[in-house]
């Protein structure tokens, strides 16, 4: 893989690497139109994968941030990079997915409009200035939401009402912005239905379950039946973690050792990240990634 060029924005419609598989060779996946549920017992590694995820989101100029956080600390680094944080309050969780939700239907009316059915890296247009054909960004940028510990919103704080709305907000959010441009990462130690509602944990494209306490777990996490395929995340040592079962839409799963960024590196990351997006103006992006059609 490489290290990372500084100064070069990575794009969220290229695969991200996530770490390696048993052969030592990197593990990428494609998150734009995609969605993806991380699950796994306490300690598997779930937030730490999605704080490698995050940081890639954070260093791609072409995406936009939204995070979602019960404990704060541990996306908490890179609140700078993002356009909302919310830390353990369900009114604010509430007002941001409503916010979010109402993005996600204007987007699609602007699409409708453009006679247009998703969101795309870069458009063909003609060059105001020289009129030929050229490239540039799509009129609206990806939103990349993370969510750790989905239950907490989901069934433990607020009350019943305010539970039910979280989790049917997020199902619109899981369901129907993949189009958009709306990719959702949440984590949850075990996805059964008291935490979401089965019918939103079938629609993540791709699920990552680290060990598991049991193999009924692990099913809950990678789909149904295939613990009985000897794929289970129970299998996976508890000394390891970051170690988990990967599997994506109509695939079979893939045993993943997951990236691990400490502390240090998050936060230096993060700040690294901030100076970008606080410098990178919409223009600069247009001018950056604008390349004459042919190229
Ligand atoms: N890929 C990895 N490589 C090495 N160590 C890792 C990796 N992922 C996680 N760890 C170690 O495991 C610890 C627990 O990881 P993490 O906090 O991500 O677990 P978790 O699944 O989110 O747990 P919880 O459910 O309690 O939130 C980390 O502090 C780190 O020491
Ligand atoms: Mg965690």
């Amino acid at each position: 893989m490489g290290p990372v060029k500084p100064g070069l924005p990575l794009s969220i419609f290229d695969p991200v690497p996530i770490g390696i598989d048993e052969f030592g060779m990197p593990v990428l996946i494609r998150l734009i139109w995609r969605n993806l549920l991380i699950g796994g017992e306490p300690g598997a590694g779930k937030s730490a994968l999605l704080n490698v995820l995050v940081a890639y989101a954070a260093l791609c100029a072409n995406c936009r941030l939204i995070l979602l956080d019960g404990k704060q600390v541990e996306l908490g680094q890179w609140r700078k990079c993002a356009d909302a944080f919310v830390g353990p309050n369900i009114v604010q969780a509430l007002v941001l997915l409503t916010k979010l939700q109402k993005m996600m239907d204007n987007r699609y009316a602007f699409l409708l409009d453009c006679e247009r059915r998703k969101v795309v890296e870069k458009i063909q247009t003609l060059s105001p200035v020289t009129g030929e054909i050229i490239w540039v960004p799509d009129a609206f940028l990806p939103y990349v939401v993370a969510i750790d510990e989905i239950a907490y919103y989901s069934a433990t704080i607020g009350d019943k009402r305010q539970r039910e709305e979280f989790a049917a907000l997020l199902r619109d959010l899981v369901a129907r912005g993949r189009a958009v441009g709306i990719i959702v990462i949440a984590a949850t130690q075990r996805p059964s239905s008291d935490i979401i509602p089965t019918s939103l944990r079938d629609l993540f494209a791709w699920r990552f379950a680290g060990r598991c306490t049991n193999d009924s777990s692990s099913d809950i996490v990678l789909g149904h039946g295939w613990a009985q395929k000897n794929w289970s995340a129970n299998s996976i040592s508890p000394n390891n973690p970051g170690a988990g079962l990967l599997i994506a839409e109509g695939g079979s799963p893939q045993l993943v050792k997951t990236a691990y960024l400490d502390d240090r590196t998050c936060a230096a990351i993060a700040a690294y990240a901030a100076d970008m997006r606080a410098t990178v103006t919409a223009a600069d992006r247009r001018a950056l990634r604008a390349v004459p059609a042919a190229a």
